[in-house]
């Protein structure tokens, strides 16, 4: 990667990924977008190159391509889940319509894609446990039909057109910098805010819903390192399983009491947040992704727990 364009530059992972890819590549060669400057994170427009490029826009799509000689495409512009069951036809436009329209522009400019999947490309009658790489994806929302939809059309544009596909299926992602777009697993965030401001946090989903979870620093290292690693040693391109803890709500609430004894949790369960939930996968089996390019993640809960407070404080001035 010498030349690298990031969609959705100014969400959650976009705006670590960028700063951190700038350090690494050169600040010049990592050329930040979104359909708005507004969308998010200052930082991220103001450190360096910024591009506007909505991905349902296919012109501004190869403008910047073509402008910046980009040899990398890392495409994060998306509906997460929650909004997604809101929005559904949102979603379908940008999560697919936006990919087909990068996809194409890689096609004729000859750069490399990577575009994260989502424990949600899984779906209720997958199995729940150790879920395996390869198995039955039949999603029961919008997002997780664009996600399944995506692995495929990636799969596709590889073998029909030679494009350099590559994508992992995120956990939900845990981090401290830039509040997440939108998803199921959000609260798994906004627990750490409120420990800290409140003491206090009412958990939107039920004591014992289990999820796959990752903190920001793996998710960063999992995108890089794919990236950059050996393709013809890559078996599952788009779909890689990846996952670094799964933790239910009491789990995660045990683990930030330890830090703080007086944190109190009660539950307000929402229905639609529930729903999606209960759908997805309790624990992944990453071993293809450990096995074909060596994923490793660095943090489990009580680590990342202690980072977060510390990393939050500072943040919030308390
Ligand atoms: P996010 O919602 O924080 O950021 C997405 C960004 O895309 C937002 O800044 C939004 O303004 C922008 N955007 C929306 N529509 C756009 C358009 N038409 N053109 C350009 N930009 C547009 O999301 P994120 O958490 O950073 O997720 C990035 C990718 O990772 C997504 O594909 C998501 O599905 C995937 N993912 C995220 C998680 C997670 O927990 N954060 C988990 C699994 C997969
Ligand atoms: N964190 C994401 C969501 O909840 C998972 O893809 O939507």
């Amino acid at each position: 990667m010498k030349k690298i364009l990031i969609t959705g530059a100014l969400g959650q992972i976009g705006s670590e990924l960028t700063m951190k890819m700038r350090d690494i590549y050169g600040n010049d060669n990592v050329i930040a977008s979104s359909r708005s400057a507004k969308d998010g994170s200052e930082k991220v427009v103001k450190a360096g190159p910024f591009e506007i490029v909505d991905v349902t826009n296919p012109q501004q799509i190869a403008d910047a391509v073509k402008k910046h000689k980009i040899d990398t495409v890392i495409n994060l512009a998306a509906i997460l889940s929650a909004v997604g069951e809101s929005k559904p036809n949102l979603a379908w436009d940008v999560n697919m319509g936006g990919l087909v329209n990068i996809l194409e522009v890689a096609r004729e400019f000859n750069t490399a894609v990577f575009t994260p999947s989502s424990i949600a490309a899984f779906g209720p009658n997958t199995p729940k446990i150790n879920t395996p790489q390869d198995t039955i994806q039949r999603p029961t929302t919008m997002y997780g039909v664009t996600k399944v939809s995506g692995e495929i059309l990636c799969d596709y544009y590889h073998q029909k057109f030679g494009v350099d596909t590559r994508g992992v299926r995120f956990p939900g992602l845990i981090s401290y910098e830039t509040l997440p777009g939108g998803g199921t697993t959000d609260y798994a965030v906004e627990i750490y805010y409120k420990a800290i401001e409140e003491g206090k946090f009412v958990c939107p989903l039920s004591k014992d819903t289990r999820m796959d979870m990752m903190y920001m620093p793996d998710a960063l290292d999992a995108i890089i390192n794919l990236a950059e690693a050996d393709g013809s040693k890559l078996e599952h391109r788009n779909a890689f399983n990846v996952t670094a803890m799964s933790f239910t709500p009491e789990d995660i609430f045990a683990s930030i009491k330890k830090q703080m004894p007086d944190f109190e949790m009660t539950y307000d369960v929402n229905d639609t947040l529930q729903n999606i939930a209960d759908s997805w996968p309790d624990a992944l089996d990453d071993s293809a992704a450990r096995k074909e390019w060596n994923w490793n993640p660095k943090y489990d809960l009580d680590a990342m727990t202690k980072d977060m407070l510390e990393k939050l404080k500072i943040k919030l001035g308390k």
